[in-house]
């Protein structure tokens, strides 16, 4: 029999059809439901974005009412849960926190095993709604603050950032975190978004295939990598330093955080809005020297290796200057994943297949037991 082909990573192979975004590494473009997603993030807000991803169209101003009036219903945390989160050893990675918040989540619906479509959709609405809280609650108690209660007078973004900081920080900051959230909320069939397709192929249930794609975004190969890139600039210190650094990480064979793509190839279509968005937050945080540094081990990358930065690398600097810990920087990418997300695993459920692949067998030839 011929050994079949073996796609490690299953670099190129083609899994199922999509509906909710489209990656074309070619023209260098990602649309959401059809929208090339620089212009989403330009002239939308991420509310509205998650509407798109979830129903397949931009809402009217009458389902954006509706939709923001059940989300901010849902915006705190109960508080048992809250005590729970606050029980976990304060060492514990903010991704577990999220990960473990989810899973309680899920362990307190009634309706968490009901996989109908509406059922998924109001699961999905009050994970996005209750995310923030989550992130923000890690953030504060990393810096020996207690959270704080939601305010229903304030957007999504703004939200979001009044629990972490206790105040809305400028325009040019708000909108520069919201323009991350629009950009990272969906990517089609990435190592996460798959994982929770996998999960949902069984049939198991939303809040178990969410957990699961947590665990795979976790990864410093997947959305890690913005943490890391961080840690890397700190090494770095100066612009001056970054070719001389990348030379001793290169000669040690490290992987240079925030560059490359599975993908994208000519560079990550995602990329130039962010970093637009990361000029915007250092001219108003005095983040130069950070921009310094990310020019300057961009170009050098670029010498050395012909690699173009992905969307971690100004999205990590970006969230340092609004006054993140580098260890939330990846649980926000969740709170805007959520929406990708669930819109895969309702799509899933609609045309299910149980994903299970097959390997070919490499251990010891066939052999008989020798107890009698
Ligand atoms: N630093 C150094 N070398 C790299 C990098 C990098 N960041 N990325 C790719 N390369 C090199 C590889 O070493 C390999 O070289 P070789 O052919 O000499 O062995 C070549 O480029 C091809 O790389 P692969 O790892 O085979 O490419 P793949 O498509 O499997 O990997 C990945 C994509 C995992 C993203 C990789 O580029 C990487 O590890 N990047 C760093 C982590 C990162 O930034 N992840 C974020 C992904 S985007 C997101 O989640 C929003």
């Amino acid at each position: 029999m011929p050994t079949p082909a073996i796609h490690k990573g299953l670099s190129g192979v083609v899994v199922d059809t999509t509906a909710v975004s489209m990656v074309d590494p070619d023209t260098n473009s990602l649309t959401y439901r059809g929208y090339p997603v620089q212009d989403l993030a330009a002239r939308y807000r991420f509310e509205e974005v998650a509407y798109l991803l979830w129903y397949g169209e931009l809402p009217s101003t009458a389902q954006l009412a509706e939709q923001n009036e059940a989300e901010r219903a849902h915006r705190d945390l109960p508080a048992e849960l809250v005590g729970t989160l606050l029980g976990l050893p304060p060492s514990a990675h903010p991704m577990d926190t999220l990960r473990t918040a989810v899973s309680i989540l899920g362990a307190n619906d009634p309706h968490e095993d009901d996989n109908s479509e509406k059922a998924n959709k109001a699961k999905a609405l009050r994970l996005y709604a209750a995310l923030p809280a989550v992130v923000a609650l890690t953030q504060r108690r990393r810096r020996g603050l207690p959270p704080l209660t939601a305010r229903d007078d304030l957007g999504y973004a703004e939200n979001f950032l009044y629990l972490s900081f206790g105040e809305v920080p400028d325009p040019v900051v708000v909108r520069a975190f919201e323009t991350s959230l629009v950009l990272y909320a969906e990517h089609s069939f990435n190592a996460s978004t798959f994982t929770s397709r996998v999960v949902t192929s069984t049939l198991s249930d939303l809040y178990s295939a969410v957990t699961a794609a947590i665990g795979a975004l976790k990864g410093p190969l997947h959305g890690g990598a913005n943490e890391a890139v961080m840690a890397m600039f700190e090494e770095i210190g100066a612009a001056s330093n970054a070719r001389a650094w990348l030379a001793d990480a290169l000669a040690a064979e490290r992987k240079i955080m925030g560059f490359g793509h599975r993908v994208y190839k000519k560079g990550d279509s995602r990329v130039p809005t962010m970093r637009d968005a990361l000029r915007e937050v250092a001219g108003a945080r005095g983040g130069e020297g950070i921009l310094d540094i990310y020019e300057a081990l961009a170009r050098a990358m670029y010498a050395e290796k012909g690699l173009h930065p992905n969307l971690d690398y100004p999205a990590g600097p970006a969230y340092h200057l609004i006054g993140f810990e580098v260890p939330v920087f990846t649980p926000i990418f969740v709170a805007a994943r959520i929406t990708g997300w669930t819109a895969h695993i309702n799509e899933q459920l609609a045309a299910n297949s149980l994903i299970r692949p097959s390997s070919t067998y490499a251990g010891e030839p066939r052999r008989e037991v020798t107890r009698a």
